[in-house]
């Protein structure tokens, strides 16, 4: 993104925004809420245009791409909602399957052993395929949404919040399989966290939204050599070697049945 802005009326989200996201890297963005984080994702794939400034992916400006272009970018870029964004009256198995049903001419069959390969990826068993999204708890209903991400195999994903409103369990749990999908399918990955232990665990890179920007993009290390006591305040975890020790406790082993 360069030399970003976007204005709703007065309010100002961003000004002379930039964020450069790498192949391969997990980049977490973290910001106070309401300062553009969600936007920030939404822009990322072409669901929200800049007023100013310009969005490019592989280089090529996204504002330009014709219908086909956009359509290729977001078949190659998944956006995990912010809120799960399931359907209610619809199955897991029509809720992780929607885009493939929709998108492909794959069989019934075809589309169940893909939800059922996705919902592993995440840790799910495949009995809740003909479950309603009422009958799952939040941290399942959150993975629900990460299956259906999955499905078309993305290698750009988008995260917005995955963990907001679980329990530490679940949040332990959702970390660990980002964690794990990242590496068993070599996805480049943004996620939006309120949860600074998530995105230490989890990020190669941070980006602080802050004043309409992001002045501080940088592994952990290098934000935390800056000599901003603000800044290292908001990265100070009085508790982060024992976080680390209960993250990678049973990695890629564990179980969600
Ligand atoms: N379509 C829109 N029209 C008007 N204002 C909008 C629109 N979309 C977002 N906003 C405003 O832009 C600001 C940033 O929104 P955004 O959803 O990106 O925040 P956020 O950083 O994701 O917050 P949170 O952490 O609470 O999810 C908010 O004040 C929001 O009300
Ligand atoms: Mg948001």
């Amino acid at each position: 993104m360069r030399g970003v802005g976007l204005a709703f009326g007065a309010q100002v989200i961003f000004q002379d925004m930039e964020l450069t996201l790498y192949e391969g890297e997990i980049l977490s963005v973290l910001g106070e809420s309401g300062s553009g984080k969600s936007l920030a994702l939404k822009m990322m794939i072409g669901l929200t245009e800049p007023d100013r400034g310009s969005v490019h992916f592989r280089g090529r400006d996204v504002a330009a791409m014709d219908g086909e272009e956009l359509q290729a970018l977001r078949r190659e870029a998944a956006y995990v909602f912010q809120e799960d964004a399931l359907f209610d009256s619809m199955t897991i198995l029509q809720n992780v399957g929607y885009a493939l049903i929709e998108r492909t001419k794959k069989s019934d069959a075809e589309i169940r052993a893909r939800a059922v390969e996705c919902l592993a990826m995440v840790g799910l068993p495949e009995r809740v395929l003909d479950l309603y999204p009422a009958n799952l708890s939040g941290g399942m209903r959150k993975r629900v949404g990460l299956a259906r991400a999955l499905a078309f195999s993305p290698k750009l994903v988008l995260f917005d919040d995955p963990t907001r409103g679980l329990d530490p369990q679940s949040i332990t749990l959702i970390g660990r399989t980002l964690k794990k999908l990242h590496r068993e399918l070599g996805m480049t990955s943004v996620l939006v966290t309120h949860d600074l232990r998530t995105a230490i665990y989890l990020s190669d890179r941070l980006a602080i939204l802050r004043d309409q920007k992001f002045p501080n993009v940088g592994t952990l290390a290098e934000l935390r050599a800056l000599d901003d006591p603000e800044l290292n305040d908001f990265l100070h975890d009085p508790e982060e070697e024992l976080w680390g020790d209960v993250m990678a406790e049973d990695e890629g082993t564990f179980s969600l049945d």
